[in-house]
C-alpha cells in the first residue's frame, strides 16, 4: 500500500515557502489548449504558425509535412505511419513571451476517435477553428459537444478570410443559434475573398491591413488608426463603411465581452484571420494568452484539487502503443494537475494502491523525445507503460486523491468481433480484455449469454482496424469483423430496472457494456427519437459516467 507521504524529508518553512512561490509562478505562466476543427479547416497550418511564434520549429512546413502524410491511408504500413504521425505530436510545448504554452493535439482525419475526446479532458481551453466558407462542420460540432460537457472556454478562429466566405454576421449567428454560445467578435473583417482588405480591432480601433502575398506566402500587415486620413486611399469606402455599420450593429445588439462567461464556456471570442498567409495569427495568440484560463482546479473524490496543492497529482488521459515501431513500446500520457512533478519521483497509483517510480518521463515533440526533469500543472508527460496504467488512472503524492476519470462517449460504429480459430481463444480473450482496459475500443456484450463474441463499439473506423491489427500482431490472433447496422448508442440512466419498467421496446437492440449497464443500439436517430416519444420517462444519455468499484465483465 502507499504510505501517506513519501520521503519525509523535513523542509524548512523557508524552503517550503519559496517552493510554493516557485510553483505559483510556474502555474501562472502556463496555458494549455486543444484545437477543435473539421478536416481541412486549417488546423495543421494554424498549429505550424503558432509554433513558429514560439520558436518551436525553425522551418515552415515541418508540421505541414506530417499533416500531408496523415491524409494518406490504405494498408497497414500507411496506417502505422499515420498513427505514428498523429501520435508523436500528441502534445507540443513552446515558450512564447513570458508564457509556457501546451498545445494538445486532437487528431482529425481518418483517425478521429475516442482519443480525441479524451484529449479534451486534459485541456483547459479550446480553439474552435472554422473555415469561413463552410462555417460549422460535423466534426467541429461533435468536438464542441465534448467541450461543453466540461464547460471548457472556447476561442473561435475563423480561417481562410483570404478566400470567398460566408457573410461574417451569418457565421456568428450560426455559432450563437446552433451551439447556444454568446459570441463576441474581437476583430471585424473589411471585405472578404478577393476583396478582403484586413480587420478592425474592435477595442483598440486599429485597422490591420492585409497585403496579399503569393500563395502560401506570408502576407504583409500594416497597422493604421481608424481615423487615419490615409485609410481612405487604401480601402474602398463601401467596404469600410459596411464593416463599420456591422460593427455598430454588434455594439448595439451583440453580446459584451465577459471573461467570466468565457471561462464558464458560455461565450466565445471570435477572431477573423488567415492561417496560411499568417494574417491575424499573432494578435490571436496574444489575445488568447491574455484571456485563456490557466491550469484549473479539477474535480476528485476529495473535492476540487487546486493546482497549487504542493504535492504532485495527475491523471492518465491517453494510452498509446507502438509509438516507436522499433521498440513496440507503450506510453501513458499524464496531465499534471497539481504540484511539481520530478524525474525519478515515486508516486502512488490510486487504483491499485501500488507505489511506482517514474524513472523515464518524457516530453514528446514531433519525432523527438526528451527526458523531462520536471513538469507543472497544465503540462503533459509521457510515461513508459508496461501495462499498469488505464485511461483515467490517478497518480499522486501525499494525501490520496482520485480524479473523476473520463466518461465513455457514445460510439457510432459497431461490429461483432469473431475469432474463427477456437484454439486461439486464450489469446483472443487476453487481447480483447487488455485492449478494452487500455481504452483502444469499447466492448459491448449481447445480453444473450450464448452469444459470447464481443461487440466492438468505436467512434472512428480506424479504431476497429487498429484493434484487429494489434490482435494479430501482438496476440497472434487473426480475427474477423462482422459489421452491425447500428449507428447510435444510448445508455439507460436508470439501469436495468428502468428498462424493465417500460416493458417491450422496438427497433433497437439491448446490449450491456463492460460495466454491466444496459445500452440501447439504434439504426438511426429516427428510431431513437421514436423511442423517446413512446417512452418519455425513459432517461437516455449519450455519455456514460465513470464507474468505480465494479469489476468489469471480462471475456
Ligand atoms: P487540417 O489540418 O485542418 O486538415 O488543414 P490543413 O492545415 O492541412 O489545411 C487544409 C488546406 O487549407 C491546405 O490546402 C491549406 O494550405 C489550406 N489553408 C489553411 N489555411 C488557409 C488560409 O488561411 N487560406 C487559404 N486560402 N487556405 C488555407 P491544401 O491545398 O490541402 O494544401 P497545400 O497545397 O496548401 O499545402
Amino acid at each position: 500500500m502507499c504510505p501517506d507521504h513519501f520521503s519525509p524529508q523535513k523542509q524548512s518553512s523557508e524552503s517550503q515557502e519559496s517552493g510554493a512561490q516557485f510553483l505559483a509562478d510556474q502555474v501562472a505562466r502556463r496555458k494549455n489548449f486543444a484545437i477543435i476543427s473539421h478536416p481541412d479547416a486549417g488546423k495543421t497550418t494554424l498549429t505550424e504558425k503558432l509554433l513558429l511564434y514560439g520558436g518551436a520549429i525553425q522551418q515552415a512546413g515541418a508540421v505541414k509535412a506530417r499533416g500531408e502524410q496523415r491524409k494518406v491511408t490504405s494498408d497497414w504500413m500507411e496506417l502505422e505511419k499515420q498513427r505514428g504521425i498523429s501520435i508523436t505530436s500528441t502534445v507540443l510545448q513552446f515558450d512564447y513571451r513570458d508564457r509556457t504554452v501546451n498545445l494538445l493535439d486532437t487528431p482529425g482525419h481518418q483517425d478521429f476517435s475516442e482519443d480525441t475526446y479524451r484529449t479534451l479532458a486534459a485541456a483547459d481551453n479550446a480553439v474552435m477553428l472554422e473555415d469561413a466558407a463552410k462555417g460549422l462542420e460535423p466534426q467541429t460540432r461533435k468536438l464542441f459537444e465534448v467541450c461543453r460537457l466540461r464547460k471548457i472556454p472556447i476561442f473561435t478562429f475563423i480561417n481562410k478570410m483570404d478566400r470567398p466566405g460566408q457573410p461574417p454576421l451569418s457565421l456568428l449567428d450560426e455559432i450563437e443559434a446552433e451551439l447556444d454560445l454568446a459570441v463576441w467578435a474581437v476583430n471585424w473583417p473589411i471585405g472578404s475573398g478577393e476583396q478582403f482588405r484586413g480587420v478592425i480591432d474592435r477595442q483598440s480601433k486599429e485597422v490591420v491591413l492585409f497585403g496579399r502575398a503569393e500563395r502560401g506566402r506570408q502576407s504583409t500587415e500594416r497597422h493604421l488608426r481608424l481615423d487615419d486620413p490615409e485609410l481612405k486611399s487604401l480601402v474602398e469606402s463601401e467596404l469600410l463603411e459596411q464593416a463599420l455599420e456591422e460593427i455598430e450593429l454588434l455594439d448595439i445588439a451583440g453580446s459584451e465581452m465577459n471573461l467570466e462567461l468565457l471561462h464558464a464556456g458560455e461565450l466565445t471570442p471570435v477572431f477573423f484571420g488567415s492561417a496560411m498567409t499568417n494574417f491575424g495569427v499573432r494578435p490571436f495568440l496574444d489575445a488568447f494568452l491574455q484571456m485563456a484560463q490557466g491550469p484549473i482546479a479539477r474535480g476528485s473524490s476529495d473535492g476540487l484539487v487546486d493546482p497549487l496543492r504542493p504535492d504532485f497529482s495527475g491523471f492518465v488521459f491517453k494510452l498509446q502503443a507502438n509509438m516507436d515501431p522499433r521498440h513496440r513500446d507503450r506510453v501513458a500520457f499524464v496531465r499534471v494537475c497539481s504540484g511539481r512533478f520530478e524525474k525519478d519521483m515515486s508516486v502512488c497509483h490510486a487504483r491499485t494502491g501500488k507505489t511506482i517510480r517514474l524513472s523515464r518521463p518524457q516530453k514528446i515533440f514531433g519525432q523527438d523525445r526528451a527526458v523531462v526533469d520536471d513538469a507543472y500543472p497544465g503540462d503533459v508527460i509521457g510515461l513508459n507503460n508496461p501495462g499498469m496504467f488505464s485511461i483515467g488512472d490517478t497518480l499522486y503524492k501525499g494525501k490520496k486523491v482520485e480524479y473523476e476519470g473520463i466518461p465513455c462517449f457514445s460510439p457510432e460504429i459497431f461490429s461483432w468481433l469473431r475469432n474463427p480459430n477456437p484454439s486461439a481463444f486464450k489469446n483472443f480473450r487476453k487481447g480483447v480484455n487488455e485492449l478494452r482496459e487500455e481504452g483502444a475500443v469499447q466492448i459491448l456484450y449481447d445480453t444473450d449469454q450464448s452469444k459470447r463474441d464481443p461487440i466492438l463499439a468505436a467512434v472512428g473506423q480506424l479504431q476497429l482496424e487498429v484493434v484487429q491489427h494489434r490482435l494479430e500482431n501482438e496476440y497472434g490472433v487473426a480475427t474477423r469483423l462482422e459489421p452491425m447496422t447500428f449507428q447510435v448508442a444510448r445508455w439507460v440512466s436508470g439501469g436495468w430496472n428502468a428498462l424493465e419498467k417500460v416493458g417491450r421496446i422496438f427497433n433497437c437492440k439491448t446490449v450491456q457494456d463492460a460495466w454491466h449497464r444496459p445500452v440501447l443500439l439504434f439504426k438511426n436517430d429516427w428510431n431513437l427519437n421514436q423511442l423517446k416519444e413512446d417512452h418519455p420517462d425513459l432517461d437516455l444519455c449519450a455519455v456514460a459516467p465513470v464507474v468505480s468499484g465494479v469489476d468489469p465483465i471480462e471475456l
